[in-house]
């Protein structure tokens, strides 16, 4: 996640570039920079780690009247956010600048070849790598050079180059990773979401992957991969510019529910082995004597990444066979830990910066834990503080409630469980590839979910107005159902409880009285009658049950008042999917009960107080 603009026109570049980067500073905000041809046609760059505004007093103190540039708001990914790490990145001979968004995963070959030529690189980033190609392959036409530089990248890219030769021009591309361009009247822009170009035009041409876009002051043209021009057809955009930043969903969290299939494929990236047969976590780099060393897995978060550790305790339990404890951070740090040298600490954040967290990250260290951080927060300060970090890539979350980082924080935590017991070799190597097998299909199955929007959408309508829900599960399904129960509570203000199937009749289901909403989940097939007997225990007290189980279960249906179904998946799988019909059920009766969904009262996104 970055964001990229582009300006060629006839007022100062700057100024477009800085307030197009504005808008997009949702996308990452570690570093700004932009590069602009002034005078004699020389590109100067300014950049600058931190947020937009380190860069914005570094172009007032120092103006561009150039009226071409390239613009670039960071989330880092290869490189930690510092001043040489920010784009644009430059070619040595100053004539090539480069602004991307994405990933180019053969950088590092790439990189051996150009070092070996001669070449010196300043950054740590995979982008530069673009910059000192074009410079080795130039042959005098700008065009003709980024297509040959092209076919030599493989991965995904949203690209905007500039060329001090020909300095009437943007050359822009995209291949996985968004690019609009803005038509205006003697002038051009380009950006990586159309907020940043909504206020200068409305007309626009969406870029598909492989097409390339020659930018001019008064023309657009674009061309396919092979060369030939395309007629490319205008969107008019309608939206309003808040709406265009929410990608023309109403809410973030809808845009963000949304987002899974993206934000859960980009998490697994590069941790399954191209085979499909191993998970990899070379940030790692583990020996099975590594994990041998510890006896014991912590595991510490708050509030919705707790309930992604809780679903990861039985991950590692069930394919490491390593012992795991669960705990609130903000109680563990005065609990008097047994934590010791033979301990694991992982700490799940989003974030990275949640204080109670950090902190009880901080208590595990001195007690002799070795540590690892799944953040979302390249940069943040549990990812410096921990022994190690896996990323999750779900991208910026704006939203107070938590959706894609949470379904991301259980990917990185199913994979972590199966490298594990590779390591230690107590899994099933066959059930190992069946679980990253499903891994992969997850972003299909996530999407066929969004087929219950409708119906979710009706449950709210006709169950928002009830003051109290219970969520029932077992096994797995039990952290789902808390972590369904939290986002009914924190965003529509009903009042939702969720409990382990065996355990309502010792005392809740004295609560359970006609009329009252209980939502099932029935994925586990371990514990499949076991759930169903609870669920008739509700319903002989004349609960409404909505039961969320796999597709093709027709049995389930007998039971219950409606039926939800997931995509028919593996156990471990199953608790990635079944938590989306219930971010959208939160969802509903927090539009239904006309609650502020993005910022749900008293409640802040970042929890940086104790
Ligand atoms: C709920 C939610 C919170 C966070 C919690 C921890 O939707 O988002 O419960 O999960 O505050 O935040 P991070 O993950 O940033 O440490």
């Amino acid at each position: 996640m970055c964001g990229i603009v582009g300006y060629i026109g006839f007022n100062q570049a700057s100024d477009f570039l800085l307030d197009g980067m504005a808008k997009l500073e949702y996308r990452g905000y570690d570093s700004a920079g932009i590069a602009v041809i002034g005078a004699e046609n020389a590109i100067k760059i300014q950049k600058k780690v931190g947020r937009l505004a380190n860069l914005e007093a570094i172009v007032k103190a120092d103006p561009n009247e150039g009226t071409v540039g390239i613009g670039h708001t960071r989330w880092a990914t290869h490189g930690r956010p510092s001043d040489m790490n920010a784009h644009p990145h430059s070619s040595e001979d100053g004539k090539f600048a480069v602004v991307h968004n994405g990933i180019i995963e053969n950088y590092m070959p790439l990189k051996e070849e150009l070092i070996a030529k001669g070449y010196h690189f300043k950054s740590e980033t995979d982008t530069e790598v673009v910059a000192h190609l074009l410079e080795d392959m130039y042959d005098g036409d700008f065009v003709s050079t980024v297509r040959r530089m092209l076919d030599r990248v493989d991965g995904a890219y949203a690209l905007e180059i500039i060329c001090a030769d020909e300095p009437d021009k943007i050359i822009c591309t995209k291949k996985e990773n968004p690019l609009v361009i803005g038509l205006g009247k003697g002038e051009n822009f380009v950006a990586s979401d159309i907020p940043a170009i909504i206020n200068y035009t409305r007309d626009t041409y969406i870029l598909n992957d492989g097409e390339l876009a020659i930018v001019t002051r008064d023309n657009v043209s674009v061309f396919d991969r092979a060369g030939h021009a395309i007629d490319k057809e205008v969107f008019h955009v309608s939206w309003n510019a808040e709406a265009a930043e929410k990608g023309g969903y109403e809410h973030f969290m809808l845009k963000e529910i949304h987002d899974q299939p993206k934000a859960v494929r980009d998490t697994f990236g590069t941790h399954i082995s191209e085979d499909g047969k191993t998970a990899i976590f070379d940030e790692l780099n583990w020996t099975a004597d590594d994990v041998a060393a510890f006896n014991k897995i912590l595991i510490v978060a708050c509030g919705t990444a707790y309930h992604a550790g809780l679903v990861t305790k039985q991950y590692i339990e069930s394919l490491a066979r390593i012992s795991v404890n669960v705990e609130i951070a903000s109680e563990y740090r005065y609990s008097n830990p047994l934590t010791d040298d033979k301990t694991l600490c992982i700490v799940i954040s989003q974030s990275g910066e949640t204080s109670d967290t950090l902190a009880a990250l901080k208590e595990a260290k001195r007690l002799g834990a070795k540590s690892l951080a799944i953040t979302n927060v390249v940069g943040s300060s549990i990812s410096r503080e921990a022994d190690n970090t896996v990323y999750t890539w779900a991208g910026p979350e704006i939203s107070v409630a938590s959706t894609k980082a949470y379904t991301t924080q259980l990917v990185a935590g199913l994979l972590f469980a199966v490298y594990l017991g590779q390591l230690n070799g107590k899994m099933d190597p066959a059930l190992g590839e069946e679980i990253l097998c499903g891994v992969k299909n997850l972003p299909t199955l996530i999407h066929e979910i969004f087929e219950v929007d409708e119906d979710m959408k009706a449950f709210a309508k006709h169950y928002g107005f009830k003051s109290d829900a219970f969520f029932l599960g077992r096994a797995i399904d039990y952290a789902v159902a808390m972590e369904g129960a939290l986002k009914l509570k924190e965003i529509s203000y009903i009042h939702a409880e969720a409990y382990a199937g065996g355990e309502l009749k010792h005392g809740t289901l004295a609560l359970i009285e006609e009329g009252v909403p209980v939502i099932a989940l029935a994925t586990q097939e371990d514990v499949y009658d076991k759930m169903i007997s609870n669920i008739r225990e509700v319903k002989a007290r004349e609960a409404v049950v909505i039961g969320i189980g796999m597709k093709g279960d027709e049995e389930l249906s007998k039971h219950v008042d409606h039926t939800i179904y997931v995509p028919r998946a593996n156990k471990f799988i199953a608790p990635i999917l079944a938590v989306v019909p219930l971010q959208l059920l939160a969802y509903y009766a927090a539009i239904t009960r006309g609650a502020d969904v993005d910022k749900p009262r008293n409640l802040a996104k970042s929890v940086t107080v104790e």
